[in-house]
């Protein structure tokens, strides 16, 4: 899709379709520009109104053809009352014009933005244009049958962002570059995770992650099973036992500030399948297991758009991978592991996987030379239950760093809630036999599992990011409220906040 910044009248700009919002405040249904346009097409959208087609609700959307011989089709997309509308609705308005211009084979799509629009022009357009790749995008790769749909799979083709002026359109340019990588930084992370997983192995993704690191400049190094065995790190060995795939552990840098800018480290879970080990899952959902390295995913996701915006920080990912499976090899409960640091640690469910792997790279992470540590992983089901995929389950000690989180959630629209690290949960996860074990049941699995992180954490800044029911969607709720995203699968969360995360600590250059 091209994407192109015009200045014009919207109603002059020559276009296959053009989006209108339309408000839920019944004297104020459109923006002012809409009027001109409304004339020039003989009133037909204050007709539609006054038969109550457009009431400007969230989420509802007119189609018309008007006489003219500028545009073919008009998209009425309501975004709500005007009170409440924000980056994150023109977002969805997009993404759900663009599906329509897609289903009509509209060449183009026209969204009027700058002064048409009570959104700052920059990041409106970028809001826009993250709307449109994010809502056009579809997993198919592996389908055959040309249906109907597929047909229409190149439209449209030309996006254009409608400014009022030269001003506006330098707005505009700007921003669209923003929402160009935002865009394809997380639609990146979403075909990573839908990839099943007799394709995306451990080594695919390390290969996968080489290709991205030589494309967008970033420095790559992959730790081998060897030197992960040298270096001892007995728990992403034990997960991986169980298969005939190798686990890595991969240590990527960005370098975008210099000694002094502030330096963040990420830890992302890559389980590429969870099968639950020995403790083995029920059948019924397991598919969706394809879907565990969706932390590793974001981390790299995030890593690619932040060095493509030329953000100046410092960056130190570790995103250790494996499978987890019940093979001859496998680790099972009541063996004892060994952490990177000297922990010990007696498995008690071999399905809790994931902190076996964050344990050696938080470990090993405080080797590094970094002021802050965030960890995404897909690691409970625990935080299904209780947040759904309303919100991605936040853990932190540190006020500083949870504040930062908590601004660039609300910033990125990315919503966090804050969950508790209580004592209680720390001594849940003593070990009899061993330092600690590795499940100490159904009572707050999410914050017990978050606990046992926390004891490999280290003294520095440190928060834990449970993305296991907004990763990767298997009820449309959340798409019901967030029109970019996709039905099923891979959401591609953490991009989005983990880049205005690293904007935020690379302007102030700390977290206080
Ligand atoms: N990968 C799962 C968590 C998960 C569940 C992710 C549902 C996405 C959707 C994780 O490895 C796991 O199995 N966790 C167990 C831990 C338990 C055995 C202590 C869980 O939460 O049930
Ligand atoms: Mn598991
Ligand atoms: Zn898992």
């Amino acid at each position: 899709m091209e994407i192109r910044t015009v200045v014009s009248q919207p109603a002059k700009f020559s276009v296959s379709a053009l989006l209108i919002l339309a408000y839920e405040d019944e004297n104020d249904r459109f923006d002012p520009w809409v009027k001109d346009l409304d004339k020039s097409i003989r009133s037909e959208l204050s007709r539609l109104e006054k038969l109550n087609s457009i009431r400007g609700k969230f989420k509802e959307q007119t189609l018309f053809h008007p006489d003219s011989d500028e545009i073919d089709h008009v998209i009425v997309v309501g975004v709500g009352k005007r009170n409440e509308f924000s980056l994150d609705k023109l977002r969805s308005a997009v993404a759900a014009a663009s599906q329509v211009a897609r289903k009509l084979s509209a060449s183009g799509l026209g969204v009027p933005l700058g002064k048409f629009l009570s959104l700052p022009s920059e990041a409106g357009a970028a809001a826009a244009v993250e709307g449109a790749i994010l809502g056009l995008y579809q997993f198919k790769k592996y389908k055959n049958a040309k249906s109907d749909e597929d047909n229409h799979q190149d439209f449209p083709r030309m996006l254009g962002l409608i400014g009022g002026d030269k001003q506006d359109a330098a707005r505009l340019e700007k921003g669209c570059d923003r929402g160009k990588i935002l865009g394809e930084s997380n639609i990146f992370v979403r075909d990573l995770v839908n990839e099943p997983s007799n394709v995306m192995t451990p080594t695919a993704f390390a290969h996968e992650a080489e290709a991205a690191a030589k494309k967008f400049g970033l420095e790559i190094k992959v730790i081998e099973k060897r030197e992960m065995e040298k270096l001892g790190m007995g728990g992403i060995l034990g997960v991986a036992r169980g298969s005939h795939q190798p686990p890595k552990l991969l240590l990527l840098k960005y370098k975008g500030g210099s000694g002094k800018s502030f330096s963040l480290g990420l830890v992302g879970k890559g389980v590429t399948f969870d099968s639950g080990g020995i403790s083995i899952k029920p059948s019924e959902n397991m598919h969706h297991m394809t879907g565990d390295m969706a932390g590793a995913a974001a981390c790299l996701g995030a890593m690619i758009a932040i060095a493509r915006l030329k953000i100046p920080i410092n960056l130190i990912t570790l995103l250790p991978l494996a499978e987890n499976l019940p093979g001859g090899n496998a680790y099972k409960p009541g063996d004892i592991v060994k952490i990177f640091n000297g922990k010990t640690v007696e498995i008690i469910n071999t399905d809790a996987e994931g902190r076996m792997l964050l344990a050696d790279a938080l470990s090993y992470m405080q080797t590094m030379p970094v002021d802050a540590v965030v960890d995404l992983a897909t690691l409970t089901g625990g935080i299904v239950v209780a947040l759904g995929a309303a919100a991605t389950g936040l853990f932190s000690t540190d006020e500083g760093l949870t504040s930062a989180l908590l601004k660039a959630g609300e910033a990125s629209e990315e919503m966090l809630w804050r969950m508790p690290l209580l004592p209680m949960y720390t001594k849940m996860v003593k070990g009899q036999f061993a330092d600690l074990k590795n499940s100490a049941g159904r009572f707050a699995a999410a914050c017990t599992a978050a606990a046992f992180l926390k004891e490999f954490a280290g003294e520095k800044p440190w928060a834990h990011l449970d993305i296991a029911a907004t990763a990767h969607l298997d009820s449309p709720l959340s798409s019901e409220e967030h029109l970019y995203l996709p039905k099923y699968g891979a959401t591609g969360a953490g991009v989005r906040i983990l880049t205005v995360l690293a904007e935020r600590l690379s302007e102030k250059g700390s977290l206080s």
